[in-house]
């Protein structure tokens, strides 16, 4: 009977002791991490300077993200909050089919979302093949592809790690 005592006390010796040692492992769920602004439950971030229409979309899928094409009105003026005024790049081109315009998660069957100024798109000069959001009203206008605009990245949510050791302190911002 002592010798069940015995081990029943060892392994729960060595099961506490084993639990001091291992760091515990918390997870936050659905953070916009610095400096991401988070809006409608996605993550939003302005790139560093004016891009060409390509270079702003590669700048984007860097982070992880993607050029943001507003889906409403809503999150139309709130891409033109971000950039206070600025002019911005919205990820719809139709460079594959003048006159078709295509956003960003449209070839995932999304619904397309739009907000021309009246008498645009008029692709000027038969080169203006992307969209961009136009100041002071946030409605939109076609631009050459080669002009220079800041653009939105935007991305989904992440879940953070973190190990916390035996007194609580931050030891590492990812979890194994
Ligand atoms: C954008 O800014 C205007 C003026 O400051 C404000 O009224 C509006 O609520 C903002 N919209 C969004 C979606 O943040």
């Amino acid at each position: 009977m002592s010798c069940f005592v015995y081990i029943f006390v060892s392994l729960a010796l060595f099961l506490s002791s084993g639990l001091n040692l291992s760091p515990s492992c918390n997870r936050r769920h659905g953070l916009c991490t610095a400096p991401w602004k988070k809006w409608g439950g996605s993550c939003y971030l302005i790139t560093q300077k004016p891009l060409t229409y390509d270079d702003a979309r590669e700048a984007c899928r860097r982070l992880g993200a993607k050029m943001a094409a507003p889906r409403s009105d809503q999150e139309n003026d709130f891409l033109a909050n971000l950039t206070q005024g600025s002019e911005i790049w919205v990820a719809c081109t139709d460079r594959r089919q003048e006159g078709e315009w295509e956003c960003e998660g449209s070839q995932d069957g999304e619904r397309i979302y739009t907000n021309w100024i009246d008498d645009q798109p008029d692709n000027g000069g038969g080169k203006e093949h992307c969209a961009a959001i136009w100041s002071p009203d946030n409605k939109w206008n076609d631009y050459r592809c080669k002009r220079d605009l800041l653009a939105v990245c935007k991305r989904q949510p992440r879940t953070h790690c973190f190990t916390t050791n035996s007194e609580g302190r931050l030891e590492a911002d990812s979890c194994l």
